[in-house]
């Protein structure tokens, strides 16, 4: 299986760039933020918490995003592998999936993390909010705070990849079919 965690800070193209790899590995692509969205759209009990750390930038629990994030991934049959966008993004959420794929007798092969910097990343968002509908994205302080708390309480989970030599940057500045390229680039390198 191929297990890819594709990471980066709100606004890096994690979900743009998912899109190219499931086409092209044919993998199952879970981002933990749509699930909750569907939650928030369907009104279930897990989408009205899930909104109220939401609208204001912070992290979902632990204990709520792990348990969501393994049911979907053993609702699966027989997957190809798997992209993970916008999980983990705490050291406990990485644990628990390191588990939960072993448990699958399988791992995560690689961890992508696109790199952008915080003006451009405003940028983005910024534009993104005049249609996205997402409330974290019309609000110039929300869209500081996720930043922060990327900066706060994500990125230390790059040094559990890098520890297992598992973790590649990835330049994220670019038109998005270059750094498509250079995500295939970084996979096929890799096998
Ligand atoms: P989530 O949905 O994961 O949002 P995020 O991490 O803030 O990231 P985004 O989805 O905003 O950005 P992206 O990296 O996918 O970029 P995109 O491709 O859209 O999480 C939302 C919330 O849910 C969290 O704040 C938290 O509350 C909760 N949550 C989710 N997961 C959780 C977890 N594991 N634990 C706890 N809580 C959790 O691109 C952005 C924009 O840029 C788009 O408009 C796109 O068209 C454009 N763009 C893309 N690439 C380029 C390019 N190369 N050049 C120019 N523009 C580009
Ligand atoms: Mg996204």
């Amino acid at each position: 299986m191929l297990n890819i965690v594709l990471f980066g800070p709100p606004g890096a193209g994690k979900g743009t760039q998912s899109e190219r790899l499931i086409e092209k590995y044919g993998l199952v692509h879970l981002s933990t933020g749509d699930l909750f969205r569907f939650h928030l759209k369907h009104e279930t009990e897990l989408g009205k918490l899930a909104k109220s750390y939401m609208d204001r930038g912070h992290l979902v629990p632990d204990e709520v995003t792990i348990n969501m994030l393994k049911s979907a991934v053993l609702e699966q049959k027989e997957p190809k592998g798997f992209i993970f966008d916008g999980f983990p993004r705490t050291n406990p959420q990485a644990g628990a999936l390191d588990q939960l794929l072993s448990k699958l007798n399988t791992q995560i092969t690689l961890m992508l993390g696109l790199e952008v910097e915080e003006e451009e990343l405003k940028t983005r968002l910024t534009q993104r909010a005049l249609s996205s509908g997402r409330s974290d994205d019309a609000d110039p302080e929300i869209i500081a705070n996720r930043i922060a708390v990327y900066h706060r309480e994500t990125a230390p989970v790059k040094e559990f990849y890098a520890a297992q030599n598992k973790y590649v940057a990835i330049n994220g500045i670019g038109t998005i079919d270059s750094i498509t390229e250079r995500l295939f680039a970084a996979i096929e390198h890799h096998q």
